[in-house]
């Protein structure tokens, strides 16, 4: 790769694995993590800004996986900062549309390019200064600071907020659209940590109640907010709809090891922007999926 050719997910992958511990059978990146059946009922408040059918009135089921963003299958919890929480909302007739979120507002890089560029200087012939030097003073990752300060101190999964990162279009009715942003806001006020991972500690809570349960929010863009690029948030003041509200069930046994959580799967009502980074994801995540054979190679 150079900085001016397109990157291909096969060398991304290769990127990662030359880089980083990974596992035949796992994820190329949020390798470890727990799943849950879930319930999304949503508000009806976004009805006015689409017709996809998990943001109309009536509930639907959820898939939830909550994941360290480590590639390593037993990663140090507290050194990797960043967790994800990936949601399928299942829908009628074996359809379904994903939001794979993270807990900080936004990405590290403009392109996929400059992400695995990132990834590369971070292989096992670079010094620790010359990994800081590519943080600190390249341009292409100026955003760092930021999500340093974003990456509030964390107990567990379930009082942490997630996002999108990147903007998608909904589309209503009259087919006029609107470009929004989604958050997953955390409702659980019970922030005790009492079990040695954060996996179990979630598991016990769901179990033993009350509900853990997350309010879907979408931040409202207005003329001017960058829809293409994942590294700028917009503005504090922008609307804010409450969408709906998730509530976890039930542990899956499956674990979820089989799903590919691919966020530019959508459905009617609602589609992808046009952020480069979220449109390679999809590549990513499959090349992810036939290494660790959940899909056909
Ligand atoms: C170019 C940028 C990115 C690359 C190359 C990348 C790569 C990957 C790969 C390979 C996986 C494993 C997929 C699988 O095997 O199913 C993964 C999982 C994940 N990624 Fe990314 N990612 C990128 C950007 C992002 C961004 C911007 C977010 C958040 C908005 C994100 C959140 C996640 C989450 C939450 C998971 C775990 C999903 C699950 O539970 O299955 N990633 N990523």
């Amino acid at each position: 790769m150079n900085n001016q050719n397109p990157i291909t997910a096969i060398e991304a992958i290769d990127s990662i694995e030359s880089t980083f511990h990974t596992e035949n059978n796992l994820r190329r990146a949020h390798s470890t993590g727990v799943a849950f059946d879930a319930i999304f009922q949503p508000s009806g408040a976004a009805v006015p800004w689409t017709t996809a059918a998990h943001l109309q009135k009536t509930e639907v089921p959820a898939v939830v996986r909550f994941s360290h963003s480590s590639t390593n299958p037993n990663p140090n919890e507290r050194l990797s900062p960043v967790k994800g929480m990936a949601v399928r909302f299942q829908l009628p007739n074996n359809t379904y549309t994903n939001l794979t979120m993270v807990n900080v507002p936004i990405f590290i890089s403009k392109t996929p390019e400059a992400f695995i560029r990132l990834i590369q200087a971070f292989d096992s012939n670079s010094t620790w200064s010359q990994r800081i030097d590519a943080l600190m003073h390249n341009t292409e990752y100026k955003t760092f600071g930021t999500i340093l300060k974003e990456l509030k101190p964390f107990r567990n999964f379930e009082s942490l907020h997630y996002y999108s990162i990147h903007a998608y279009f909904l589309k209503n009715a009259d087919l006029e659209r609107q470009a929004v942003r989604f958050e997953w806001q955390p409702l659980t006020q019970n922030d005790d940590a009492t079990s040695n991972s954060m996996e179990n500690e979630l598991i016990h809570k769901v179990q033993q109640g009350p509900p853990v349960r997350f309010r879907l929010l979408m931040q409202l863009a207005e003329r001017g907010d960058a829809t293409a690029d994942p590294t700028i948030a917009w503005p504090d003041d922008r609307k804010l709809i409450e969408a709906g509200i998730l509530t976890l069930h039930s542990l899956r046994t499956d674990n979820a090891e089989s799903i590919v959580f691919d966020p530019t799967v959508t459905i009617k009502g609602i589609e992808c922007s046009d952020d480069p980074v979220l449109h390679f994801r999809s590549a990513a995540y499959n090349e992810s999926a036939k290494r660790r054979g959940v899909i056909k190679a």
